[in-house]
């Protein structure tokens, strides 16, 4: 399976990252976006990376040049006719991902590969959107946040998933610069499984007053090697979506160790999400984290 040309589905915060990164490493991208406007400011994003890169001398002006003719934008679904591999980036929710499916189904050759990066739901759940001859061409390909910087994808298998499929995705992978793990088509796949019950139980210490929110994230830092804690971490991510990605490994598993602590729960209900709302564990300035907070 010879992947020229990749589609990206969606040029949100996930979207414009793996357009992004398959430009830089040669491949032909068509990104749809929703309406111009979005499409305009996804497209910036990209750009702005590229310029940046420029300005702190990680990129030359005939690289970026280069990688700016590979980009394509569009708002039709038409346009990504001839892609080898569309990744749809849409929002986390079914009925938007299953729309975006069957309009792909209905524009690609019978050859070409679908992926969703999900990161919460079945991927085998948007098999019915597609004709019966390309469910085994759907997988996941789950990229982390920031696209760019993050070197892990995990390609996510269904039951039904070919070999020839995985295959192609572990060579788009390895092109990325990245590299790939195999997971189940199961909630949290393998990272989020292993890394959530442990941001949970971080909170859970923090609530108990084992230490102080600091000392956890310092006592983890630096005894784990970790780049930073994991109340830090939490914020960083968002503790909405650190919520709502524990009700549904919760629901799907039944131990407690993924259940969403009280004190999470009452950190959201008053609002602190984390960086994105300026406060959480710890006080934000944008990007800049301040003080942890009275909890
Ligand atoms: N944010 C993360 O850290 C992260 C990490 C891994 C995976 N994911 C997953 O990636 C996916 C996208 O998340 P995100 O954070 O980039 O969301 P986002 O909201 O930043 O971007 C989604 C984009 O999709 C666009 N869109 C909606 N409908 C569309 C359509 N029909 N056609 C084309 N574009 C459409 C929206 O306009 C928006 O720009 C979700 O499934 C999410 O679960 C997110």
């Amino acid at each position: 399976m010879d992947i020229q040309r990749i589609g990206v589905v969606g040029c949100g915060l996930m979207g414009a990252g793996i357009a992004q990164c398959a430009a830089e490493a040669g491949y032909a991208v068509h990104v749809k976006e929703a309406d111009e406007t979005l499409l305009a400011k996804g497209l910036a994003r990209i750009r702005s990376a590229w310029e940046r890169g420029v300005a702190k001398g990680k990129l030359t002006e005939q690289q970026k040049a280069g990688f700016d003719t590979r980009l394509h934008g569009t708002t039709a679904f038409a346009a990504l006719a001839d892609c080898d591999l569309v990744v749809e980036a849409v929002p986390e929710r079914l009925d938007l991902k299953l729309r975006a499916f069957a309009e792909l189904d209905a524009v690609l050759a019978p050859t070409a590969l679908l992926c969703t990066n999900t990161s919460s739901l079945s991927v085998a759940q948007l098999g019915p959107a597609l004709a019966p001859a390309r469910v085994p061409r759907l997988a996941g390909l789950h990229f982390f946040n920031p696209v760019p910087a993050m070197p892990l994808v995990e390609i996510v298998r269904t039951l039904a998933t070919d070999e020839p499929t995985l295959a192609a995705l572990r060579a788009f992978v390895g092109r990325l610069g990245k590299t790939a793990v195999l997971a189940p088509d199961a909630p949290g796949f393998v990272v989020n499984r292993l890394l959530v019950p442990y941001l949970l139980d971080a909170m859970r210490c923090a609530e108990q007053r084992l230490a102080t929110t600091e000392d956890i994230d310092t006592g983890m830092k630096l005894g784990c090697g970790h780049p930073m804690g994991p109340l830090h971490l939490s914020d960083f991510i968002g503790l909405d979506t650190m919520q709502s990605v524990a009700e549904v490994l919760f629901e799907a598993f039944g131990e407690p160790r993924f259940k969403a602590p009280s004190l999470l729960r009452q950190l959201v209900a008053a609002g602190r999400l984390g960086r994105k709302s300026g406060a959480g564990f710890y006080g934000w300035e944008g990007d800049k984290r301040l003080e942890a907070l009275p909890l």
